[in-house]
Order: C-alpha cells, then sequence, then structure tokens
C-alpha cells in the first residue's frame, strides 16, 4: 500500500525538522535554521507533512511548504494572466517546497502543491488573491509545476491564475 500523509500547520514541538534533508542546501538550511524567524516575524506559514504511520513524538517532517502573501507589477505580467486596474495584483507565494530524499517519489510533492493550492483558494474567499506564485529553483523543476497549470512570467516566476487552481483541485 502506498504510503498516507498528513500535511498539518508546522508545530515546532510535534514536527522533527532536525533530520530534514531533501537534497538542496538551501531548502535544508532554511527549515533547520530560518523558518523560525520568519514565523516570529510574520513573513511566513509552514505546512509540514509527516508520515500517518509516524507514531513518534516528535513525528519526523517528511516534506514542507510555506505560504506568504505577496504583490507582482500588473505591467510585469504575462497578457490574460491577471487583470488589475492598479498597478499591482495581490498574489499567494509558495516560497519554499520540499521533500525528504527518503520519502521522494511517493507523490509527496504532488500533494504538497495541491494542499497549497486548497489553502490558496480558501484564503482568496477572504481576501482578494489573483494568482499563485512559485519562484522554482531551477530550469529542472518547471515540467513539475506545469502539471497544475502553472505558467512562466518571463521574469523566471510560475504564475497560476487563482480561477485555474479552483479548476484543477481535485
Ligand atoms: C521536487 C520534489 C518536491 C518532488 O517531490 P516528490 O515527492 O519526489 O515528487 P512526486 O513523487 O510527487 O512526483 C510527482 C511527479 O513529478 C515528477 N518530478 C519529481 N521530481 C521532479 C523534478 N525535480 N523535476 C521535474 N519533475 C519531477 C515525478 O517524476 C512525477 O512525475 P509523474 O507525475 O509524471 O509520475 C522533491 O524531489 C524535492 O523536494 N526536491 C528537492 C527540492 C526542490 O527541488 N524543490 C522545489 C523547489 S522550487
Amino acid at each position: 500500500m502506498p504510503e498516507s500523509f498528513n500535511i498539518e500547520p508546522y508545530n515546532r514541538s510535534s514536527h522533527d525538522r532536525s533530520q530534514f534533508d531533501c537534497g538542496v542546501p538551501s531548502l535544508n538550511h532554511y527549515i533547520q535554521r530560518q523558518l523560525s524567524n520568519d514565523i516570529r516575524r510574520n513573513l511566513a506559514r509552514c505546512y509540514s507533512a509527516v508520515s500517518s504511520s509516524d507514531t513518534a513524538n516528535p513525528r519526523r517532517m517528511a516534506g514542507y511548504y510555506t505560504l506568504s502573501s505577496h504583490s507582482l507589477e500588473t505591467d510585469l505580467l504575462p497578457e490574460g494572466v491577471a487583470q488589475s486596474p492598479y498597478p499591482a495584483v495581490p498574489a499567494v507565494l509558495i516560497g519554499r517546497l520540499a521533500v525528504c530524499k527518503s520519502f521522494q517519489g511517493n507523490r509527496l510533492g504532488v500533494q504538497l502543491v495541491i494542499s497549497a493550492l486548497r489553502r490558496s483558494v480558501d484564503l482568496h474567499d477572504e481576501l482578494g488573491i489573483q494568482l499563485i506564485v512559485v519562484d522554482p529553483l531551477g530550469e529542472d523543476i518547471l515540467s513539475f509545476y506545469e502539471k497544475f497549470g502553472f505558467v512562466e512570467s518571463g521574469e523566471g516566476r510560475l504564475l497560476l491564475p487563482i480561477k485555474t487552481a479552483k479548476k484543477a483541485l481535485p
């Protein structure tokens, strides 16, 4: 049976991030050294995946993503991606997203993206949001996000209109 995961708001006393290794040093460093500062300063919120069969306390972090509010310059957006009479378009930024090496290949990456999209769609009922944004780490990762409908912004960013995310959610 494929491994199943719970994706929960990060909690430092119940999620163990000390062994987290996704193979990308900057994303390992972020979760181990920078996350708490970002949360304290209201710069990001983190969501943590743990295996449903993990009975340890704290449970080992298998993957994570962060969300932050964001805005993009209307004039720099590709045609048709957003509509705004204002200089900026409100957005949600998926700042970081990673799966621990020992859990990669179990479709947890896909589940994390879907979870981030669902939270963004839910948030857009509470405040204006037109776009979901990802800063991809490199060219190789583009195909991973394009499956969800993200398009390139021309500035190396990936954009997904919230309306498209809503339709794409299972
Ligand atoms: C990229 C990452 C999140 C994928 O997580 P994962 O759990 O291993 O991926 P999944 O099992 O959910 O794979 C889903 C699909 O994405 C593909 N995929 C996985 N990693 C990929 C990558 N680096 N680039 C492109 N496609 C990738 C898989 O082949 C699979 O394709 P399929 O649907 O055609 O079968 C994970 O490998 C990771 O954390 N990598 C290091 C950090 C990173 O690159 N983060 C992205 C920051 S922008």
